[in-house]
């Protein structure tokens, strides 16, 4: 018989995971998809009335210790990264401190995003935030990205992991998966290998980039 989901959806679960030193996830750095995606030049631009005296406006929805958020920072973008788990925005915000970089990092329940960050980012990072879900939410948390991003808005994302089977988190994914669930949200632009991966999750990762459909 399958066992019982995990109870991924509160933040316990997760501040247990972080306590008990069971991030797996954890690569001590940025995604290497995303590191190589910068590091030939692409770049994320302003979208609908998005104001042009600051620097694209990026989020980074389970954002972990924030490698992700701060390799964007170091790029000259307005970051904000979400995590519910304190150890992850404490840690994160400790990061950044380090590095002196102006990061900001808000611990929040993703889900509860829409209406306070309705049309306020440019584009979305997803990282290993969408395996980490209940899959049964992966509709809702298309349509809180699909909020949050203004008209024209970019999801740049890479999935993972790209394998059979139920059990998670990581819970596994599928291009067809993710194409239906992004489809009525976002129109994906370009799929495909991602331009780099961890060693070991090599051939298990999507790079997908989407672009906001008008809501
Ligand atoms: C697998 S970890 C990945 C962290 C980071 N993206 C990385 O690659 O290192 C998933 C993260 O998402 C966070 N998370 C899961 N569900 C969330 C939710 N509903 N709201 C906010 N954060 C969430 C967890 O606390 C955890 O830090």
């Amino acid at each position: 018989m399958a066992e019982p989901r995990k109870p991924v959806s509160a933040p316990a679960f997760w501040d247990g995971l972080y306590a008990e030193h069971q991030d797996g996830w954890e690569l001590g750095e940025a995604a290497p998809s995303l590191r190589a995606w910068l590091a030939a030049g692409q770049t994320f631009t302003h979208a609908g009335a998005s104001p042009m005296s600051r620097p694209p406006h990026i989020a980074v929805p389970g954002c972990g210790r924030g490698h992700d958020a701060r390799l964007l920072a170091r790029h000259g973008y307005a970051v904000t990264g979400f995590d519910f788990a304190d150890a992850a925005i404490a840690e994160a915000r400790g990061l950044a401190a380090t590095e002196r970089l102006a990061v900001a990092f808000e611990q929040r329940d993703i889900f509860t995003l829409g209406p306070d960050y309705a049309e306020r980012f440019d584009a979305v990072w997803e990282y290993t935030c969408f395996c980490a879900i209940d899959p049964d939410r992966r509709a809702e948390y298309a349509q809180v990205l699909q909020a949050i991003l203004r008209p024209g808005g970019i999801l740049l994302a890479c999935f993972y992991p790209l394998r059979e089977g139920t059990d998670g988190p990581p819970f596994p994914v599928s291009r067809e998966g993710i194409a239906t669930v992004l489809e009525p949200c976002f129109r994906i632009v370009e799929a495909g290998e991602p331009p780099a991966s961890p060693e070991r999750r090599r051939n298990l990762e999507w790079f997908v980039t989407a672009e906001r459909r008008a809501s």
